[in-house]
């Protein structure tokens, strides 16, 4: 039994994406999700909505509600998607079932405001670009103290996988990061390159984990996972599949696993090189730049590995 807080309650805005499909199974297994939304990201909106409610029926959870959200991020274009690590459709080379019920809504902004206002103390976590959480902020500053937390995968501490700086979801939408990292809120997370590049899912695993779930619901995961690990080894020197999007979703149900410190973060806005950057001051001053985030810069990969193998293998167990 991994120590585990009480189930926390969390929406979980995300663009699925194979590591963001991980990310749901978790948040399925370990937590009260009230709701998903979706962004446009690693695949355009239609697909990544799609694939979010196709994956609720594949964990057993066709009545959680979906919202689709903004496909395209606030400067309004985008020079190209992840789909050579996701595959055209955002689910490697598997198309997944037709969901079975559509969308709750296409506002998930205002999905998101009325539900924190109803509710205070739900965790955000996003696992996409922050363009849907932003507009939010923007919309509705009351709800922004009204997390208990916010836990986002994106940003890096040292250097990026989209470009030299930048990591993808803050490359995707630099001024909606900008944004949530100048909102305030006391307790807002980054999860960045800089620790999920040391948790990996390597080839054996993925074997393992193929040999443990045929034959049952959640077995298309084989598949995906094997996928973007074979893409992950092609495309990079990292050792086997970094599946970013789970550490945004384990801070909040195993905070034990994971480990940071408070820091400034300042996302680059400018045009050129840097652009999407999350500057992290690791400066030992006497005298620092007041923190805006908790940098996450350790995680306990073996534990990890393990909890994530438990949520796709046994669906309702509980570590
Ligand atoms: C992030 O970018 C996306 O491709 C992944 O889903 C993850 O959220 C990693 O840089
Ligand atoms: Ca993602």
């Amino acid at each position: 039994m991994t120590s585990q807080t009480p189930r926390p309650r969390i929406i979980l805005d995300c663009d699925p994406g194979l590591d963001d499909a991980v990310a749901i199974a978790l948040a399925v297994r370990h937590a009260d999700t009230v709701g998903i939304t979706t962004v446009g990201g690693n695949v355009g909106l239609e697909h990544t909505t799609a694939n979010a409610l196709a994956l609720c029926d594949i964990l057993g959870v066709p009545d959680l509600p979906v919202h689709a959200g903004h496909d395209l991020p606030l400067s309004g274009s985008l020079e190209h998607r992840a789909t050579e690590y996701h595959g055209r459709y955002g689910t490697g080379s598997v198309r997944l079932a037709e969901p079975s019920r559509p969308p709750a809504s296409e506002d998930a902004v205002g999905w998101i405001i009325e539900t924190v206002r109803a509710e205070e103390g739900i965790a955000l976590v996003a696992t996409g670009p922050l363009t849907n959480i932003a507009l939010a902020f923007q919309k509705a500053p009351d709800i922004i103290e009204k997390f208990s937390q916010i836990s986002w995968m994106g940003g890096s501490s040292n250097g990026g996988n989209t470009t030299p700086g930048a990591e993808f979801n803050s490359w995707v939408d630099p001024e909606a990061a900008a944004m949530v990292f100048g909102a305030g809120h006391p307790n807002l997370v980054m999860v960045g390159l800089n620790v999920t590049h040391t948790v990996l899912l390597d080839r054996p695993w993925i074997d393992d984990l193929r040999r443990r779930i045929q034959g049952t619901a959640t077995e298309v995961f084989a598949d995906l996972l094997d996928y973007y690990e074979i893409r992950q080894r092609e495309m990079t020197t990292l050792a086997g599949a970094a599946v970013h999007d789970a550490l945004a979703v384990i801070h909040v149900t195993h905070p034990r696993l994971l480990a940071g410190t408070r820091r400034p973060v300042e996302v680059v806005l400018s045009n050129g090189p840097a652009r999407g950057m999350t500057l992290v001051d690791l400066r030992p001053m006497r005298n620092p730049t007041p923190a805006n985030a908790t940098v996450i810069e350790w995680a306990d990969a073996s534990v990890i590995q393990d909890l994530i193998g438990q949520a796709l293998t046994v669906p309702g167990a509980d570590l």
